[in-house]
């Protein structure tokens, strides 16, 4: 029987090639692939750049270390390239004292105003001070990790349903027995299976309310710069740039809490991402507009993905993964191959599954003084 892959964006597919290189039938069941968080995300790897700290960091630096062989992996199932590229960080501060207090500030290289400007010809003049992630970097997963790892799940032979939506998750006493969808021509049926994964993004939790996933909005667009004009990203406060090799620069984003599942681009979203770059890399602004668009991402209480185990036997969490789900793709895929094929998993995998585990939401806090 078929593992289902409950959701074709990143994670989906990610997980897909993990399993079907290690010979395991594969079906991706996917509604809208469009809306997949991996065609819209800017592909920055960044765990020290976004600022992240304790479990968080720590899979996001394992993911970061894998990513190099993952990527290799891929392109060599796919025959296509993935777009990484190991151009470093740089995160912009108005003063040194902000600049020091960063969580991540030990991982960094401090830059001055002159460091700054020498790592970032044309910084706009409001930033005195920086911090360079030489480690990060940015993958271009829209026009390239996508594309490649639709080609190599193809290739090893995984089945894809488009169109399809997951209603339900049938299970008895807590065992997975399948899932209810609605197929694209409207007709409803029922899949049967003994392990799936839910990967449905900020959608997952209309399929398990349990799962406290909320979609977080963001707002991006993007400019066609001069190759080679911005050598590296600039992650700054509210607003990223990210230059692709050929020059495209990718401009995110903004982060509506608020805005629940409501499509559109809004001017003061847009008006936000140009004060942004105007306050970042002021020659950018003249730089020709080539797109705007939006997604959802799907975060947690705590802004950590859900990986692992669920309440039912059977069907597996690779879900909620907030700002950091091109860089978390490698390790989620690798985590959940080793859940799934129950292969024997380091103490570190291990503790980075229980750390989580869906079942942190659900623990009773502990006493004070205990
Ligand atoms: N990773 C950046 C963002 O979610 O906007």
């Amino acid at each position: 029987m078929a593992v289902l892959i409950l959701g074709g964006g990143l994670m989906g597919l990610a997980l897909a090639h993990q399993l079907a290189r290690n010979g395991q039938r594969v079906e991706v069941l996917s509604r809208r692939r469009s809306e997949a968080a991996g065609f819209v995300a800017a592909g920055m790897l960044a765990p020290h750049a976004e600022g992240l700290s304790g479990d968080l960091l720590r899979l996001g630096q394992l993911s970061l270390e894998r990513i190099p062989a993952w990527v290799e992996q891929i392109e060599a199932d796919s025959g296509v390239s993935c777009g990484l590229r190991r151009c470093g960080i740089v995160v912009p501060f108005a003063s040194s004292a902000e600049r020091d207090v960063y969580p991540t500030a030990p991982w960094g290289r401090a830059l001055n105003r002159s460091a700054l400007e020498r790592e970032i010809p044309g910084i706009g003049p409001g930033w005195q001070a920086g911090l360079l992630f030489e480690q990060d970097g940015q993958i271009d997963n829209r026009r390239q990790l996508m594309r490649a790892l639709e080609r190599s799940c193809v290739d090893l032979g995984v089945r894809f349903q488009e169109g399809l939506e997951v209603l339900e998750v049938c299970q008895e006493n807590s065992r997975l027995q399948g899932v209810r969808v609605r197929n694209a021509e409207g007709d409803l049926e029922t899949l049967k299976a003994e392990q799936a994964v839910l990967c449905c993004g900020a959608w997952s939790g209309q399929l398990l309310p349990e799962l406290p996933i909320y979609p977080v909005k963001g707002q991006m667009l993007s400019l066609q710069g001069p190759r080679e004009a911005l050598p590296r990203v600039i992650f700054g406060p509210g607003t990223y740039l990210v230059p692709r090799e050929d020059g495209l620069l990718v401009v995110g984003a903004t982060s509506e809490r608020e805005a629940g599942f409501t499509d559109g681009l809004t001017p003061f979203g847009q008006r936000q991402l140009q004060a942004g770059i105007a306050a970042l890399l002021p020659e950018a602004k003249h730089w020709p507009p080539m797109e705007r668009w939006w997604g959802f991402r799907p975060c947690t209480p705590d802004e950590g993905p859900l990986l692992g185990a669920s309440a039912i036997e059977g069907l597996w969490l690779a879900a909620g993964h907030h700002r950091n789900g091109v860089l978390l793709a490698a390790i989620t895929a690798q985590l959940l191959r080793g859940c799934l094929l129950a292969e024997p998993l380091s103490a570190d995998e291990q503790s980075l599954l229980s750390a989580f585990s869906y079942e942190r939401f659900s623990r009773e806090p502990r006493p004070l003084n205990a």
